[in-house]
């Protein structure tokens, strides 16, 4: 194999299942905390003309979206106070701006071995779920009251349940 096809195949590999197990993570938890897609919906229709999708010029402006819900909890008390509530500000500053970087969040892991294309995947988090929410909604399932946030039970990871069924609104 040429070292350009490992390198693609690297890169396919390396950044699309974990790509879209963090989009579906999103959807899992923007459907079971509606409060907090309200509040990152409001965020952007404050920002983003209802005309245009959200850009990487917005990015700035939107402190609630895209790499913060993104960066879900969590790794236990010695980090976190409450880390088991779904509290995406504590990832902001007292300035509301985004700490890119903490102790006890390594999703794109540390040192020699750390993600390559963590910036690549950030910024693509952030559009897709910038876009995803505001043009729609994702709430429970007909007669379902609440949705779960229990992962699949898979050997390894903390994979999202396959087949987890939403009710998606659009916002139009
Ligand atoms: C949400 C998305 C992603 C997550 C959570 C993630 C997570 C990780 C983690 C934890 C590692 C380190 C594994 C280790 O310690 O051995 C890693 C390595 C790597 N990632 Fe990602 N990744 C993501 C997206 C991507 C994307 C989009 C690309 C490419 C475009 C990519 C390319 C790579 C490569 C090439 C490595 C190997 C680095 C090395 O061993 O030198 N990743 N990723």
């Amino acid at each position: 194999m040429s070292d350009l096809t490992r390198i693609t195949f690297d890169l396919f590999l390396a950044g699309n299942e974990t790509t879209s197990d963090m989009t579906r993570w999103f959807l899992i938890y923007m459907t079971r905390f509606q409060e907090i897609q309200e509040k990152i919906q409001e965020e952007i229709d404050r920002v983003v003309p209802r005309d245009t999708l959200p850009g990487l010029q917005h990015r700035n402006q939107l402190r609630n979206c895209g790499d913060v819900p993104g960066s879900f909890e969590s790794q236990g008390p010695t980090y976190f106070k409450d880390p088991d509530k779904f509290d995406p500000s504590r990832f902001l500053d007292k300035n509301g701006k985004y700490i890119p970087t903490c102790d006890g969040f390594q999703a794109f892991g540390i040192g020699k071995r750390q993600c390559l294309g963590e910036q690549f995947a950030r910024m693509e988090l952030y559009l897709i779920t910038a876009s995803l929410l505001q043009n729609f909604t994702f709430a429970p399932p007909e007669g379902e009251r609440e949705m779960s946030i229990a992962p699949d039970k898979v050997p390894i990871g903390h994979n999202p349940r396959k087949e987890q069924k939403f009710s998606i609104k659009c916002r139009n």
